[in-house]
């Protein structure tokens, strides 16, 4: 993801989390924070003809990486998709040699819960009432790591993946 991809993800991200969408100023922070040498963050986008039909972004801090967030355009869900993006976030935390990766989810969300058990993660935990202002509790996910590198998806790419920048921390994660 770069800065000029920001006007269509937000358009997507206002639509899939309607209660609690990132700003253009979370993407703008986050995106500062995946270049250069100190870079910490990474954000993927997937484009069908042209169109971002998907994004991802990972945080590292140490040894562990979070998910920030994972989307697919309701067009493209079910289609895979959101297993290739989570495929491309955990190649990034190897390469940031994190050795956990922790999420958190909406406990209704289960499409998202589906997704990581198959990759992998389990719950670990709850965060009572950390979306806002819904008053949502979050699932804690987590994937020790000796599980995030290769052995899981080695599906074709239909849409075309390529990396971003990043932002800060105040916003809730997607992920
Ligand atoms: C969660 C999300 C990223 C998954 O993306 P996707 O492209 O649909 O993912 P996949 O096609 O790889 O399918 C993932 C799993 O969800 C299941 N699924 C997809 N849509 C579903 C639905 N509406 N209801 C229940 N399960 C669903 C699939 O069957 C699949 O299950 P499986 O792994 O057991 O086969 C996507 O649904 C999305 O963007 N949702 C809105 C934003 C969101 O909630 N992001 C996650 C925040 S934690």
């Amino acid at each position: 993801m770069r800065w000029w991809d920001i006007d269509q993800v937000l358009e997507l991200e206002k639509d899939l989390f309607p209660e609690d969408a990132w700003s253009r100023g979370m993407f703008w922070s986050e995106l500062a924070h995946a270049r250069g040498a100190e870079a910490n963050r990474r954000y993927l986008v997937a484009e069908e003809e042209g169109r971002i039909v998907g994004y991802a972004g990972l945080a590292s801090s140490g040894d562990q990486g979070d998910v920030q967030t994972i989307a697919v355009a309701r067009t493209h869900q079910g289609t895979g998709l959101g297993g290739r993006l989570l495929t491309e976030l955990l190649r990034v935390a190897t390469a940031f040699e994190c050795h956990e990766v922790l999420l958190e989810c909406r406990v209704d969300n289960i499409a998202a819960q589906k997704l990581y058990e198959r990759f992998g993660f389990e719950p670990i935990g709850f965060r009572r009432g950390y979306y806002q202002p819904g008053n949502v509790d979050a699932l804690v996910m987590r994937l020790t790591t000796d599980r995030t590198t290769e052995d899981r998806t080695t599906e074709d790419r239909t849409t075309e993946d390529r990396t971003t920048e990043d932002r800060t921390n105040e916003e809730k994660d997607h992920g």
